[in-house]
């Protein structure tokens, strides 16, 4: 009888230990950023010609910007989007450049766009293409550092 007392704790107790693993999350990855090689190289190549045809003229060929016109690379353009989410970056192009036909742009041609403007920022190529995705470029953290 002790026995099977016994056994019934350990069971319980057992069972407890599992259900506490279960409930413990799954720990966080570290969040993507700018820095994981989100892009290809291939795309920032087409984000290249696409660049010159619709941006060069006003951000200029080093992406340097003028006047009133910022530019795109940098520590003045990596501390002005540090902190926040790629698709913010995203969005401001999609929604407001090229600012003479503001929205003229498809979202794929904005990513390879995007890509270039990553590779000009000497950020790393990898394998797959950036996202066009809202979802998944607000999982894609602008950080000016790695
Ligand atoms: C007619 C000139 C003009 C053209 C063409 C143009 N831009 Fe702009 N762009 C501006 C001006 C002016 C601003 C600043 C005002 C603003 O932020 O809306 C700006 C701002 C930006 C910004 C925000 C930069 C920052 O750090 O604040 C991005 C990104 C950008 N442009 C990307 C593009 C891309 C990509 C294209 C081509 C698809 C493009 N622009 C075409 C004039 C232009």
């Amino acid at each position: 009888m002790k026995f099977l007392l016994e056994l019934g704790a350990g069971l319980a107790a057992a069972a407890l230990g599992i259900g506490a693993y279960q409930s413990t999350p799954a720990p966080t990855p570290a969040p993507k950023t700018i820095w994981d090689s989100v892009y290809s190289k291939e795309q920032a190549k087409r984000g290249e010609d696409l660049y010159a045809k619709d941006c060069l003229a006003c951000h200029g060929e080093e992406l340097e910007g003028r006047q009133q016109i910022p530019t795109l690379v940098g520590d003045i353009f990596l501390q002005k989007w540090d902190g926040q989410s790629l698709d913010m970056l995203f969005e401001k192009m999609q929604t407001t450049m090229p600012a003479t036909h503001p929205g003229g742009l498809e979202r794929a041609q904005n990513a390879d766009i995007l890509a270039y403007i990553l590779s000009q920022n000497n950020l790393p190529a990898g394998s797959a293409d950036l996202t066009s995705d809202h979802d998944q470029l607000l999982k894609i953290q602008f950080t000016a550092k790695k």
